[in-house]
């Protein structure tokens, strides 16, 4: 049986400001596989990294990010919230973030936030960004909207998409084929058994969210599943160490 791969949730978002470079480079300290990050456009349309549709939560501004410019987003404190010894963390580009997983070899989920707002061409813009930085082949393309997903498939066949999920679907490995994604990227508590074998058999990848409890860890990687993605990042990697 092949490895299951560790990604950290928003690079390692147990123990750092979530969506920054140094979540990012923490979830390398820690032996990470890949990470996965989220991403939406500013109003001068340039693709960031934040989860949120708004800036409230993790950042000491106000205002939706589709309301603000790339000059106004960065000079927002996106640290703090989660301890002050993080006072200097910014919003990252994704292309400031591209360019950094270029030096490693580490394999990056990019998740397309496009439901909630609607952000024009987001998917042609990241596409563009990760061809630019020569990373086709360790990228993967997930999102809830799937629709932004077929329109990736036809922007490019080679990317690698996966579908996210939140309930329980049957023999989902069928519809992600159906719209072209390859990939199952579900909500832990519907990586039952049936789904992580049935998807094997297809060839399809699972990688549950968000797997932070120690069973939980221990249970989706026994299981079989691809890949877990986790906020913790080295508790996961020192679990898989020892099974
Ligand atoms: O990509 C998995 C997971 O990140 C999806 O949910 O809300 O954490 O972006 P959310
Ligand atoms: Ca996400």
């Amino acid at each position: 049986m092949n490895k299951t791969l560790i990604f950290a949730h928003r690079g390692s978002a147990g123990t750092h400001p979530e969506n920054t470079m140094d979540a990012f480079q923490a979830a390398l300290d820690a032996g990470a596989d890949g990470i996965e990050l989220d991403v939406q456009l500013t109003k001068d349309f340039i693709p960031v990294v934040i989860h949120d549709e708004t800036v409230e939560r993790t950042t000491n501004g106000t205002g939706w990010v589709k309301d603000l410019t790339l000059a106004e987003l960065q000079q927002l404190d996106a640290g703090s919230w989660f301890s002050p010894s993080f006072s200097t963390a910014r919003i990252p580009t994704l292309q400031e973030v591209l360019q950094w997983v270029s030096g490693t070899q580490l394999i990056l989920n990019i998740e397309l936030k496009n439901g909630i707002v609607r952000y024009p061409d987001i998917e042609k813009k990241v596409l563009e960004l990760v061809e630019q930085f020569n990373l086709m082949d360790r990228v993967i393309i997930s999102s809830f909207n799937h629709y932004s997903l077929v329109e990736i498939n036809q922007l490019n066949s080679e990317i690698e998409t996966a579908i996210l999920f939140m309930e329980g679907l049957y023999e989902p490995w069928n519809y992600a084929k159906g719209i072209g994604a390859s990939g199952l990227h579900c909500f832990l508590a519907v990586a039952v058994p049936e789904l992580i074998i049935g998807a094997a058999k297809a060839g399809t990848p699972v990688r549950p969210f968000t797997v932070n409890e120690d069973h939980h860890i221990q249970a989706l990687i026994s299981g079989g599943c691809s890949a877990i993605i986790t906020d913790w990042p080295e508790k996961a990697f020192k679990i898989r160490t020892t099974m």
